[in-house]
């Protein structure tokens, strides 16, 4: 079974060290997370197939890693300084700041022309507060997204040591688009490749990594010759929608979204979202946009731009004069896609049923648990939160045992666990889960933080942990992630690999001294193989790929 709730991939993210809260001993900060062990690998080994597959398996990309700090000018010329914004409105009763576009979108209808079309709604009262429902907005202001800081020891007081942090990487690609092409020698189409970290203070961050205000981003810009760009942005669409693919991700979870010519950004000729259904809903995972000559023209010397120190572009041989290039920028979040994979990956389920009686005891706590929640007081307890548990406690106590994966879900539902007797269902339903379900994260082999496990049969054997220990040190120089562990019967060991996605484990047994073979066992399958010790590295790299 998928997961059906965020809180299930944050519950076992914290839990098996893929991701923490941010400076959690401090009360944390909102919305910032740390990658633990496993999931600084996860996010590695994604970043490490993007640029594989970019740059690395292609003739027509190089790669980029500009700095976060650049010229405030960089900002000015993009556009970022003056768009990068959000209208916020503030109420004046509930002390609310909603999105001023959000809030007439969901009135209205329809998205409005422009801040003067939300604040002429706002004066006639026409638009009210999402959370309290007063009509006593203030006029919205552009909050702008950027990140200030100050550069250099003294901070004047004026803007002269002004810098931002960068919320995007794909400008540190434009104003290096002269210093790529000089140094390579590249002819068009080519692509520079960069991932790295941007910045953004969102209004309203959430959903986990989902978004951040500190997030990565992989971006790339293809830049080809003006009448080309159609086709080659077609190809990036389409490359891109495969990578995903490729590395395990279920094509009924990703779908192509084209951008409506409303919601296009004043630079985009054409944008398709690649979408992911996330257990909160479709949501974006990569925008992949046609940007024109927008962003090499804004940042060349012109009566619009006397601050740049010259022009950025291509001398076209075949039609021997300089043209500007467009440009295709498929750009994706290192965190997104993360989220994606984990989320994709993470399984479920009933593995064997549990005595009939225990399943009954379960049942009545349950049903029970629907009765407490039923019986709250409105006033105290969120509605909706009460419609929706109570729903799924009769659902799940119908569906016993089948249904103990959601029930186990819901042990990551605050709401569930402010109800006494869940206390009681959640020590019932663990201990069943312990036993009777098996939760499995279908990682990719390339993606999976671990590789390879390799256990011995018994800890207490020497023979057997110097061999297993010898195996793990060969896949270990054979380039794999391989780790030993010895500190649970083989069955505890194996539940624990299958819940960080490791999908080989090896097991050294005592046939294993006699003949150098190994039992591998293969995480989907759970098929075992005997396979020649020395052979493993070449068989394992192979699966990898
Ligand atoms: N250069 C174009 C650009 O930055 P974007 O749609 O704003 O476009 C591209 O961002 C990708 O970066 C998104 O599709 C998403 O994967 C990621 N991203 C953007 N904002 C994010 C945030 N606040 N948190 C996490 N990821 C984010």
């Amino acid at each position: 079974m998928p997961a059906t709730s965020l809180e299930q991939i944050v519950s076992l993210a914290k839990r098996r060290g893929f991701v923490f809260p941010s400076s959690a001993v401090y009360g944390g900060l909102g919305s910032t997370w740390d990658y633990g062990p496993l999931g600084v690998e996860l996010k590695n080994n994604v970043k490490r197939a993007w640029w594989r597959s970019v740059v690395y398996d292609r003739d027509d990309m190089e790669g980029l890693d500009a700095a976060i700090l650049m010229n405030r000018l960089v900002w000015k010329y993009s556009g970022h300084e003056k768009t990068f914004a959000d209208p916020m409105t503030d109420c004046r009763n509930c002390k609310s700041r909603p999105r001023a576009d959000h809030v007439f979108v969901s009135q209205k209808g329809r998205d409005p022309k422009g801040l003067d079309e939300i604040n002429a709604a706002i004066a006639a009262k026409e638009l009210k507060c999402p959370k309290c429902g007063a009509t006593d907005l203030t006029e919205a202001r552009p909050f702008n997204l950027m990140f200030r800081t100050t550069v250099g020891a003294v901070d004047t007081g004026d803007d002269s040591g002004l810098a931002y942090l960068r919320p995007e990487t794909a400008q540190g690609i434009f104003v290096n688009f002269g210093n790529v092409l000089d140094t390579m020698r590249r002819k068009l189409p080519f692509g520079v490749a960069q991932i790295g970290k941007a910045f953004r203070n969102e209004i309203t961050p959430g959903n986990f990594t989902f978004r951040t205000r500190e997030f990565e981003q992989m971006e790339i810009e293809y830049f080809v010759r003006p009448g080309e760009d159609e086709a080659a942005h077609q190809s990036w669409i389409d490359a891109r929608t495969q990578w995903y693919v490729d590395l395990g991700m279920r094509r009924e979870n990703l779908r192509q979204r084209e951008q409506a010519k409303e919601e296009l950004a004043h630079y985009a000729k054409r944008c398709v979202d690649l979408e992911y259904k996330f257990p909160m809903g479709w949501s974006e995972l990569e925008g992949i946009a046609n940007r024109t000559d927008y962003d090499l023209k804004a940042h060349s010397r012109s009566p619009e731009n006397p601050d740049a120190v010259g022009e950025l572009k291509y001398f076209d041989q075949e039609q021997k004069k300089h043209i500007v290039p467009y440009v295709i920028e498929p750009s994706a979040g290192a965190d997104r896609a993360t989220l994606a994979f984990l989320c994709d990956a993470f399984d479920e389920s009933l593995v064997k049923e549990p005595p009939a009686e225990e399943t009954t005891k379960l049942r009545e706590l349950v049903l029970s648990f629907a009765k407490s929640v039923d019986k709250k007081d409105p006033k105290a307890f969120d509605p909706e939160a009460k419609a929706r548990l109570v729903a799924a406690a009769e659902k799940i106590a119908a569906g016993l045992p089948g249904t103990l994966p959601e029930l186990l879900a819901l042990s990551d539902d605050e709401a569930a666990n402010k109800i006494e007797v869940f206390k009681k269902v959640r020590g019932v339903s663990e201990k069943l889960g312990e036993e009777f379900t098996r939760t499995v994260l279908r990682l990719h082999p390339r993606l999976a933080p671990i590789t390879v496990a390799v256990f011995p049969l018994k800890k207490n054997e020497p023979r057997l942990v110097e061999m297993a220990r010898g195996v793990k040190r060969d896949l270990q120089a054979a380039g794999l992630r391989a780790v030993y562990d010895d500190t649970g019967a083989i069955g505890k060991l194996y539940r624990r690999q299958d819940e960080i996605g490791t999908p080989f484990c090896i097991t050294v047994d005592f046939q294993s001294l006699e003949d150098k073979t190994v039992t591998v066992r293969d995480r989907d399958t759970m098929g075992q193989e005997r396979v020649g010790a020395g052979e493993l590295g070449g068989a394992l790299r192979a699966k990898v790929g």
